[in-house]
């Protein structure tokens, strides 16, 4: 997979080198070019904002960087083109799994007030929202989507990593996991998960995750 982003703040992705995001850029499991918009402004002061129309308080990002900028990174337009705003459609697994189909990715990143409407209306696809909430701009989003997809990209998570066995992989919150030693600080490991009965830890393992999904986000269960 590619991964292209239109951002006026490219030195933020710096935090997608680190960890297992890091890693699997390394290595080459998918590619990601960040674009600064700036570059594409015309303006002889590479101005990329300016004064709504009809008033109101803030600045709106100018349509030309942007339309520009796109073109360049995307001519033939085989991206899937997102613009990151809490406008969009609610980021969920499902969606995260379904964008990770993709072959090419192109990410919007918007600022100030937002963005001339004739960039979306024209230009974008889908418009992603990663929460109830908003954000000072699109980038922060846009490193919470690239994250969740690039984990179902193949060779992104190493072998004792998986996308099966998580948090909403059956629709339920995941059952608690406990390591070494057994008892620490008298705090003890359910005996069955030291049994060796496989039967009986999947058992138990999927009534707990009924239990802290019922106990935790009941509206999952609803939804089932
Ligand atoms: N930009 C600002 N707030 C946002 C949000 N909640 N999701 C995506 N993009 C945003």
């Amino acid at each position: 997979m590619k991964i292209e982003v239109l951002t006026l703040f490219p030195n933020m992705f710096a935090c997608l080198n680190e960890s297992v995001i890091g890693r699997a850029l390394e290595n080459e499991k998918f590619t990601l070019n960040v674009t600064d918009i700036r570059e594409y402004s015309t303006d002889k002061h590479k101005k990329c904002d300016d004064y709504p129309f009809g008033g109101g308080s803030g600045m709106v990002m100018t349509p030309q960087p942007i339309f520009d900028a796109i073109a360049a990174v995307d001519p033939n337009r085989d991206c899937k083109r997102i613009f990151l705003s809490p406008k969009g459609k609610t980021l969920s697994q499902p969606l995260v799994e379904q964008l990770s189909s993709e072959e090419n990715l192109l990410f919007l990143c918007g600022h100030y007030e937002g963005v001339d409407q004739r960039v979306i209306d024209s230009e974008i696809d889908l418009e992603l929202s990663i929460g109830d909430y908003v954000l000072t701009g699109g980038e922060l989003a846009c490193m919470v989507a690239i994250d969740a997809i690039a984990r179902y990209i193949d060779g992104v998570l190493g072998s004792s990593e998986s996308t099966n066995e998580e948090s909403f992989s059956n629709g339920l919150l995941e059952y608690p996991q406990y390591t070494r030693p057994q008892n620490f600080r008298g705090m003890t490991v359910p005996e069955v998960l030291l049994s060796g009965n496989h039967g009986e830890i999947d058992k138990w393992r999927y009534n707990e995750q009924i239990r802290i999904t019922k106990e935790k986000r009941p509206d999952l269960l609803e939804e089932k």
